[in-house]
């Protein structure tokens, strides 16, 4: 059977940090899904598709990474591509309360589905993509903290 896996988020938009944890997550799973989804709290700056298509161009050198969106419940789109586990990515305690949240509901709605976290490279243990938002906002330099392509699509925005 092979392994799949799920890493998801709202990847608005996708960081240094955010490709760190795929990278390695595609080391450990046969398959990783790499998949926008809603999170009722944020409004998002690009849309949906925006998003995939910067996840796309950042990860296509990476052969067993997929990139989805999905309209829905994490789980829903887990079980419809069959998928063993979820991959997360933790910064920091801070992290832990909310992913600890979502991780026991998601247990709830498919006690089958294991997730699993990553914790990431202590060189972007800072790093948000709304932090780059805010320092993109202000002509403040990300080219450490996003590749060019992601660097150029919030230049576009006008917000940015
Ligand atoms: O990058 P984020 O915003 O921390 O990602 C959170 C996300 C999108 C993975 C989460 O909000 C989510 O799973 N949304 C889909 C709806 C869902 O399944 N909610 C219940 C579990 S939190």
């Amino acid at each position: 059977m092979s392994k799949i896996a799920v890493c998801p988020g709202s990847f608005d938009p996708i960081t240094n940090g955010h490709i760190d944890i795929i990278q390695r997550g595609a080391k450990i799973f046969d398959e990783l899904y790499v998949v926008v989804l809603n999170n009722s709290s944020k409004h998002p700056l690009f849309t949906v598709e925006e998003r995939v298509e910067l996840i796309k161009s950042v990860t296509g050198h990476i052969p067993n990474v997929k990139v989805d969106s999905f309209q829905g419940l994490l789980v829903d789109y887990a079980k419809s591509i069959d998928a063993n586990a979820i991959i997360r990515g933790l910064r920091a305690v801070s992290d832990f309360e909310y992913e600890m949240q979502g991780t026991s509901m998601n247990r709830v709605l498919d006690e089958h589905l294991e997730t699993f976290f990553m914790m990431t490279n202590s060189q972007y243990s800072f790093l948000s993509s709304s932090i780059v938002k805010e320092v993109a906002k202000y002509k403040g330099d990300i080219s450490s903290l996003v590749p060019p392509i992601v660097e150029e699509a919030l230049k576009g925005k006008n917000c940015c």
